[in-house]
């Protein structure tokens, strides 16, 4: 790889960075090659640990807020600046691979490694988030740590979640260790300059067009919703079909209208999925008397997302009407997308032509805090290409070299953003 025409001269550490993503991977609430690390489950907290310790090794000051998020900086010559920032996740969803949102924490920690061995000197302070619950399995809500940064939810609607036990933020995250209020996690106004995230593709494009780096222009607006069936149970062998009221039936032509509006709303990006569905008593012999879905549905426009729900909505509707099951659907999250920055855009492009990377701009489809940072910071993101697009897998594989490259050109963007 060549250098850059201009910028500090920087050597990633590729095998101390692919050992750190190994070590992290083992910390897992199942075997590997299987990485789960829900948040403030006994994985996440002891993941917690490593990622505080690899920020230390890469000389960087701590702090972490009421809700978890911890955050890394190395202060810069004029500190009162508004930082530039990066990040990512370290919380893994059931049964994920080992580079969802831990290669933008530890890459991070190691750009800004590199930058410090070579001598530079930032102007503006550089600082590192490994941010809280960026993924929704405790509380079917994702990205709650940035949501709460940039002041975009409530913070007594963050107070009201609860997980599948019933237990609330408050207890959870108390029995982590944090306390204080969580009106002091919002950021103050102008914290970042400006904000950049490392991540895998989570998408086929990039290994499919032997590209290094996309360069995120857009990422798409996700939305989810909660649907309860109630129907009425019984006995498998004595009801006879024209008397049931299957709330497991209901719900499954709803999963298939999700399917059918998604496909035919008009947007190839729209995408809609049922990944939660359980139901009640759960027996072999017994009608279904409760069903419980949880519907993620992303576009990249609101209007075709917008359709296809009203479409979901409807079939919804007739089906539990058709079956004589009673329905309550509620909306959990409804994002609108969001762009990233042209300046900051602009910049990772000349990067990598400079590093004499390929690079490409590209579309989002997977949602990251910087959706969240995008509100509150000018923000893009650097993309790398994964095996065949895998992600939320364990068979997820980025490759060192790629990983490199990736934090290689996150230290030159943000010692660029930073002066
Ligand atoms: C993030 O993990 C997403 O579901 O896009
Ligand atoms: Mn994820
Ligand atoms: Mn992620």
């Amino acid at each position: 790889m060549t250098a850059p025409k201009s910028g500090p001269r920087i050597k990633i550490d590729g095998a101390g960075l692919q050992r750190r993503i190994d070590e992290l991977a083992l910390i897992s609430e199942n075997p590997a090659p299987v990485v789960t690390r829900v948040l403030f489950s006994e994985a996440d907290l002891r993941g917690r640990e490593y990622v505080r310790r690899a920020a230390r090794e890469a000389g960087l000051a701590l702090r972490e807020d009421a809700v978890g998020n911890i955050f890394a900086r190395w202060h810069g010559r004029e500190p009162n600046l508004p930082a530039v920032g990066s990040g990512s996740h370290t919380d893994a969803i059931p049964n994920a691979g080992r580079f969802d949102g831990v290669v933008g924490v530890l890459g991070a920690f190691e750009a800004l490694a590199a930058l410090k061995r070579s001598g530079f000197s930032p102007r503006r302070s550089l600082e590192v988030v490994m941010f809280t619950a960026e993924e929704p399995t405790r509380f079917g809500l994702g990205c709650l740590g940035s949501r709460l940064m940039g002041g975009t939810i409530p913070v007594a609607r963050a107070q009201a979640l609860r997980d599948r036990e019933g237990r609330g933020l408050d207890e959870l995250r108390a029995a982590a260790g944090y306390s204080g209020s969580l009106n002091s996690v919002k950021l103050p106004k102008g914290h970042y300059h400006s904000f950049v995230e490392l991540h895998i593709e989570q998408g086929p494009i990039l290994e499919k067009k032997k590209i290094p780096i996309g360069i995120v222009e857009h990422i798409a607006g996700p939305s989810s919703y909660r649907v309860t069936l109630h129907g009425e149970g019984g006995h498998a062998g004595a009801v006879l079909m024209p008397k049931r009221h299957d709330a497991m039936l209901a719900g499954a032509e709803i999963a298939l209208a999700v399917e059918r509006a998604a496909k035919n709303s008009g947007s190839r990006d729209t995408v809609g999925t049922v990944g939660v569905f359980r139901i009640e008593p759960g027996a072999c012999n017994s009608v279904p008397f409760k069903a419980y879905l949880e519907i993620d549905l992303r576009d990249s426009r609101l209007d075709t997302r917008a359709k296809a729900l009203a479409e979901i909505r409807s079939a919804a509707r007739k089906a539990c009407v058709k079956r004589g099951v009673k329905m309550e659907f509620e909306e959990i999250n409804a994002d609108p997308p969001a762009d990233g920055d042209p300046k900051a855009v602009a910049i990772v492009e000349k990067v990598c032509r400079e590093l004499g990377l390929r690079s490409m701009r590209m579309v989002s489809r997977a949602y990251h805090d910087s959706l969240f940072m995008a509100r509150v910071s000018p923000t893009t993101m650097i993309f790398i290409p994964c095996r065949n697009g895998w992600s939320h897998r364990p068979e997820e594989f980025a490759t060192t070299r790629h990983i490199v490259a990736g934090a290689e050109v996150l230290a030159h963007t943000m010692a660029r953003l930073a002066d």
